[in-house]
């Protein structure tokens, strides 16, 4: 027996991705797959309903995709879904586990698995099933690209017969899997770019770029597990925020994407900061969504403050939906060939191998239990 494969349209605002793209249903298709896609899922990310059905798909309503044996989302589905969604069939998405448990206790309810992508661990043989960074390096540019459209001045070195323009001073805080691209970026860009991260082993990464490392005497180490760094104490917090502001001050761009899995962004950029900062000049908080690096920054809004542009876009992967589709939807392929031999031993119930290292980590729910937050 086939296993279905149902793809959702987004429902969310502003949510212009998809989760598969026809490329992936040709692929899976020759495994034997049956997918059944939503009309109009891929639309927005330049994904028509034919080049899905010239690959095999069935395009459906969204009651029929829901009741898939595995459904595939971006974002969570809507409360009303849930109803759709068939015991012992299996949600793989953004499930926002750590920002929405009750949809997890919702899934466990109903006898749902879910599978959330941002909880693949970051090891070697998980990096193509990665979701969370293929979408954060997309952020990562496109962080770059927002601010040069705010901020109002060249960002290259320009040497005109009309006059001079000197390079944008531009400042990455956090360089992780964002940051390192917007590291990457602001050069291509011909930015002057400086960067800091808790992390010792960011430092390497930051020069191999061409850009500076910041250097701040902390005090502590903020590495933590997992390639993840650690909270820091309030005096390493003083001396972090006291050692930046003066680079931050004379920065004309700022990216943040400082953050710690499970915790409030840290506060990088004070106000005292911003007020210090020359008018005209652009932050990016890349980390809006989980309260700012910026306490000046509102999620979704673009708002000026103390003369600063402050972009607070919580779906920066969004405005690049077509790219963001493709390489979310092989993450996707790659995990889903990683599930699907458990899903065709049993027509009835997804058998998953949970001695599996991704599987075991990413399984948020499986048979009526939450295993999220219990080691796994
Ligand atoms: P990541 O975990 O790879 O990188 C975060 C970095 O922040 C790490 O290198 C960590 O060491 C660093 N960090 C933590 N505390 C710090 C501190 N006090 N000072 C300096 N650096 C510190 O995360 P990733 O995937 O690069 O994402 C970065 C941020 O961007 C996250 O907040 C994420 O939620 C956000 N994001 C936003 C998107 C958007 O559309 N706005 C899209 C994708 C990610």
């Amino acid at each position: 027996m086939s296993v279905t494969i149902g793809v959702l349209r987004e429902q969310k605002p502003n949510e212009t991705r998809v989760a598969t793209t026809p490329a992936e249903v040709k692929r899976l298709h020759k495994l034997g797959v049956t997918f059944l896609v939503e009309k109009e899922a891929g639309a927005a990310a330049g994904y028509d309903d034919q080049s899905y059905a010239d690959e095999g798909a069935s395009l459906v309503d969204r009651s029929t995709a829901l009741a898939a044996k595995i459904i595939l989302t971006v974002q969570p589905p809507e409360a009303a879904d849930l109803d759709l969604i068939k015991r012992g069939s299996l949600l793989i998405g953004f499930l926002n586990p750590l920002g929405d448990p009750v949809l997890l206790e919702q899934l466990a309810r109903r006898g749902v698995d879910g599978c959330a992508v941002e909880l693949i661990p970051r090891i070697s043989r998980a990096q193509s099933m990665d979701a969370l960074s293929s979408q954060a390096n997309i952020a990562g540019y496109r962080a770059v690209i927002e601010a040069l459209y705010q901020y109002g001045r060249f960002v290259p070195l320009m040497m005109t017969s009309a006059g001079t323009a000197k390079p944008a001073r531009i400042v990455v805080l956090g360089v992780g899997v964002a940051g390192l691209q917007a590291i990457a970026t602001a050069r291509r860009l011909g930015g002057q770019v400086e960067a800091f991260d808790v992390r010792s082993e960011t430092r390497e990464q930051v020069t191999s770029l061409g850009a500076k490392f910041i250097d701040i005497d902390l005090g502590e180490q903020g590495d933590g597990e997992g390639g993840y760094a650690q909270e820091l104490s309030a005096e390493a917090k003083q001396r972090q925020q006291e050692g930046l502001s003066k680079r931050l001050q004379q920065a004309d761009i700022i990216i943040t994407t400082a953050q710690i899995p499970g915790k409030a962004a840290p506060i990088l950029v004070t106000e005292e900061t911003v007020k210090g900062m020359r008018p005209g000049s652009v932050i990016v908080d890349m980390a809006a969504a989980n309260g700012g690096n910026c306490p000046l920054s509102e999620a979704d809004k673009v708002v000026t403050r103390h003369g600063v542009t402050l972009v607070g876009d919580t779906n920066l992967p969004a405005h690049l939906a077509s790219d963001a589709s493709s390489f979310y939807g092989r993450n996707l392929t790659h995990l889903l060939e990683l599930l699907l031999p458990a899903v065709e031993s049993g027509s009835v119930k997804i058998a998953l191998d949970l001695e599996d290292e991704i599987i075991a980590g990413c399984l948020a729910v499986h048979e009526g239990e939450l295993r999220f937050g219990q080691g796994g």
